[in-house]
């Protein structure tokens, strides 16, 4: 096992993933390719599913945050596995419809939804809007009266907390771009407003305070606020919350200073918490949503490249240089994440090297990581990036005018494709 039980060497000192030689999958789809074991997306899926359940009660759903990985196939496996979503843009929300994803189970989010988004949303059907703000509380109440329908909603709350991770993915404070702060009163003044709108119902509260968080603390600490907050709601509004969305964030192992994770044990000390809470105050027991993104399909993912050239600057650093890079995952470059990379071809070989790992970009900051530990490389191996299931594709770009990598997912010994290369002509696509 090299950091998660899928991924494997096998007797010719190759990588495996899911059972599967990576050098062939290489061979057979090329380079850059993202390759996803489904078994353990759907096995994330179902302990999500089931230790909701059996934590929170029947009526928990765990939502799959789609951002983290966002194409047509996913949709149908989250809907088979009986997750609802997060959607967080008209193109998601198009690409789940597409997919034939149920749409009560959609949880449309965004702090910034415009009115064309909204009408969308309500032509679909989604189950809830997650609204953002007070515009866009008044933006939807308006859209559903011209309808003459009701729209179910939830109210992004901040309750506070910062989980010391890095700042860029920091969602929960007091000054984030997102939600309505308790601390400022400006929670309770939304609430308010909602119960008083007819176009939409108030169902409940969402809170989501960052990502790739290893700690339980910061987020028992907010599921905390947030029940003493729908306490509140019910004394001073005589208004029972009904539904509480506590956000995704639980932390994924890229490299092996990270820590392992028992997802169904997080899930069991955040719902001690909810649980305790509103049996001590005699508070009805709301449904509650999990919105886990990267604790999905982080894992499951590796990105295979073929190196291209080996530089050693005597003095300085070693680059081995691969055929993707930033625009496939932009990662590095973005938050400075670590990676774990290893020669697949020679997986079995100590990880004697230490390298910057360096893309195709003509940018210098187009790096997948510093200083790694690394088989010697040579032009033509192939090389694994471990552990880029999300945000990888998801925020891929053109950059260079790059084509986009394939993703292909395996699963019992086949191998299929879900996401096709692009091409030259794609990339043209749209060039008038
Ligand atoms: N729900 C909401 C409202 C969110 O904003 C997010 C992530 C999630 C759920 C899922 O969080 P997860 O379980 O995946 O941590 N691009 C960054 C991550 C940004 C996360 C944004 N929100 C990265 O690559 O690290």
């Amino acid at each position: 096992m090299i950091l998660h039980p899928h991924l494997s060497v096998n007797s010719q000192g190759h990588l495996t993933i899911g059972g599967m030689d990576t050098v062939e999958l290489a061979r057979e789809f090329g380079t850059p390719a993202y390759i996803l074991d489904e078994n353990v997306i759907r096995q994330n899926m179902r302990t999500y599913l089931s230790a909701a359940e059996k934590n929170f009660g029947k009526g928990a759903l765990p939502l799959f945050a789609s951002k983290s990985l966002c194409f047509k196939e996913i949709y149908k496996i989250a809907a088979e596995e009986g997750l609802g979503i997060d959607c967080v843009s008209g193109g998601e929300l198009f690409t789940a419809k597409s997919a034939g994803f149920p749409a009560d189970r959609i949880y449309f989010h965004g702090n910034n939804k415009t009115d064309k988004d909204i009408s969308d949303a309500m032509d679909m059907g989604v189950g809830r809007i997650v609204v953002d703000n007070t515009d866009e509380l008044y933006a939807v109440n308006a859209e559903a009266m011209r309808r003459g329908t009701k729209q179910g909603i939830l109210l992004r709350i901040t309750p506070g907390i910062d989980p010391h991770t890095h700042k860029a993915v920091v969602t929960g404070s007091v000054d984030s771009k997102f939600g309505s702060a308790i601390e400022t009163g400006q929670a309770m003044e939304i609430v308010k407003k909602a119960i008083a709108c007819d176009g939409v119902e108030l169902y409940g509260l969402h809170c989501h305070i960052g990502s790739q968080i290893f700690d339980i603390y910061p987020f028992s600490d907010a599921a905390d606020i947030m029940v003493r907050f729908i306490a509140e709601i019910k004394k001073e509004c005589n208004f029972s919350i009904r539904e509480l969305n506590l956000g995704g964030g639980l932390g994924v192992r890229y490299t092996e200073n990270d820590p392992h994770i028992d997802y169904a044990q997080a899930i069991s000390d955040i719902a001690k918490v909810v649980t305790g809470f509103c049996n001590q105050n005699g508070i009805e027991m709301p449904q509650v949503r999990l919105e886990p993104g990267r604790s999905i399909v982080a894992a499951a993912g590796i990105t295979l490249y073929t190196v291209g050239s080996v530089k050693q600057i005597p003095g300085f650093k070693n680059y081995i240089s691969v055929d993707g890079g930033m625009p496939d995952n932009p990662r590095y470059a973005l938050y400075q994440s670590r990676y774990t990379a290893l020669i697949a071809n020679r997986a079995d070989a100590p990880r004697d090297f230490r390298a910057t790992l360096a893309g195709r970009c003509c940018e210098s900051g187009d790096l997948l990581g510093e200083d790694m530990d690394i088989q010697h490389a040579e032009r033509g191996d192939i090389l694994a990036v471990l552990v880029t299931g999300a945000y990888n594709y998801s925020m891929a770009s053109n950059y260079n005018r790059i084509p986009r990598p394939p993703v292909i997912l395996v699963k019992d010994g086949n191998a299929r494709v879900a996401v096709r290369r692009e091409t030259y002509d794609d990339l043209i696509r749209c060039d008038v």
